[in-house]
């Protein structure tokens, strides 16, 4: 199982929607995928299933690591499976309990994609700690150099304890894909940031899809944007 946390400081910048849209592109080439809903928002939980208050959540997984069968169910999709999001995962707690969990099912899925919130705290360390990749979505401004400045400084403390961590960014939102990445790839140019070759196009198809709670294929199959994240998989599954 090749463990993807999508992560990154800055808010609003399509984490969520990568999630569950590489989730649901990764199950479209025949993976089998578990989605973990790592952000006390629960943004990515309804995507894929209903949540009730009776759930077990990423909180008991956290909590006791050997109970991470009883937290996993089913979606609507074929081939995904999630860990809900919980409201309650805001305490201070080891950073490998998570990565302890994940060691039990790891023969079980091709795939784990976990959604964390824009904050460096123990849960995003949770996160970091038991990840394969950490897979930065950035959405090209004026801003976008401090933050992944900020970004690659998280990425080196946490090295200290995951020495095999990878770090991939991508850009999210590009207006006309390659032509603007190419654009602004010259505001970056001083940097070695690991940019992949796929970028995500902004188009209203994902608003619209977000607000059904559905991965952007499910809602316009033939978009130019589910297949953005089609080739964004394959890029992932190349290595
Ligand atoms: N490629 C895109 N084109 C157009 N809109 C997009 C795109 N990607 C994301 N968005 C929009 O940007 C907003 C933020 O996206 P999303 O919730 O995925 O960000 P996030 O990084 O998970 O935010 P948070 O930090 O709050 O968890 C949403 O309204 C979403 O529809
Ligand atoms: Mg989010």
């Amino acid at each position: 199982m090749k463990v993807y946390a999508i992560g990154n400081l800055k808010g609003g910048v399509g984490k969520t929607t990568t999630t569950v849209n590489l989730a649901y592109s990764f199950a479209r080439l025949g993976k089998k995928v578990l989605v973990i809903d790592l952000d006390p928002q629960k943004n990515c939980t309804p995507f894929f299933t209903k949540a009730s208050e009776y759930d077990h959540t990423v909180r008991d997984v956290l909590d006791e690591p050997d109970s991470i069968c009883d937290a996993i169910y089913e979606t609507r999709y074929l081939l995904i499976d999630i860990i809900k999001g919980s409201a309650k995962s805001m305490k201070e707690e080891a950073t490998d309990r998570l990565k302890i969990a994940l060691d039990i099912i790891k023969e079980d899925y091709d795939i784990c994609l976990i959604d964390t919130r824009p904050v460096f705290d123990s849960l995003t360390k949770n996160a970091l700690y038991a990840a394969d990749v950490l897979l930065t979505p950035v959405k090209f401004d004026n801003f976008c150099r401090d933050n992944l400045s900020m970004v690659e400084d998280a990425y080196h403390e946490i090295m200290d304890e995951n020495i095999k961590l990878e770090w991939k960014v991508f850009a999210n939102m590009t207006a006309n894909a390659k032509a603007q990445r190419v654009s602004s790839m010259d505001l970056l140019a001083k940097h070695d940031y690991p940019f992949m070759d796929s970028c995500i196009s902004r188009t209203a198809v994902v608003d619209n899809a977000l607000s059904l709670y559905k991965p952007v294929a499910k809602h316009r199959s033939g978009s130019m944007v589910a297949e953005d994240f089609i080739d964004l998989a394959k890029e992932l599954l190349e290595g």
